[in-house]
């Protein structure tokens, strides 16, 4: 950062870098909103197969996906059993089967590019570990919360 020289005294300090800097900030702040609302997804390589399915399921009649409900979901034990019992708290770290102890990549897409590129991929394992963390399927009310929650990690 630049420190203001006070070349002209006060007047400067008054009406120099601070005044302009946060008009810029502001503007920096619009403009990646504006991407973001319009991509959907800060993570291009996931916007593709992820946004078709959120489309898929609000034709089902969802309201509003939540990402905060989504994050809830992640962590809510049922009989002991949760996502994180196999993914970990974190969706950035790698997890591990507590049966098996096979090891699990990383789910979010920030530490695992590979993740959440193939809707045949999500829906099998979405099916698959509702069942068995919840004994049953995920709606597709929750099946969106996760994934935008998911997604953004
Ligand atoms: C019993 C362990 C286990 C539990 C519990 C579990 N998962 Fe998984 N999950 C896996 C395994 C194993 C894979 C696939 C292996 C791999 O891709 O590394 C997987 C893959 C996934 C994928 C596929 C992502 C992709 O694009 O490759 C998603 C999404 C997912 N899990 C979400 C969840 C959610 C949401 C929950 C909680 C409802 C959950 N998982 C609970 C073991 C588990």
């Amino acid at each position: 950062m630049a420190t203001p020289t006070h070349s002209q005294g006060n007047t400067t300090a008054a009406t120099g870098a601070p005044g302009a800097r946060s008009p810029q900030a502001g503007l920096v702040a619009t403009a990646l909103t504006a991407s973001l609302l319009l991509s959907g997804s800060p993570w291009a390589v996931a916007a593709g197969p992820v946004d078709t399915l959120l489309d898929q399921w609000r034709s089902q009649g969802t309201r509003e996906f939540s990402a905060e409900r989504g994050s809830a979901l992640w962590s809510r034990h049922t009989a002991a059993r949760s996502c994180t019992s196999c993914h970990t708290p974190d969706p950035r770290a790698a997890g591990k089967h507590p049966q098996t102890g096979k090891p699990i990549a990383p789910l979010a897409p920030s530490a695992n590019p590979k993740r959440l590129t193939d809707t045949r991929e999500i829906n099998k394992w979405l099916l698959r570990n509702c069942k068995w963390t919840l004994g049953r399927e995920c709606s597709a009310q929750e099946k969106g919360d996760l994934l935008t929650w998911l997604r953004a990690q």
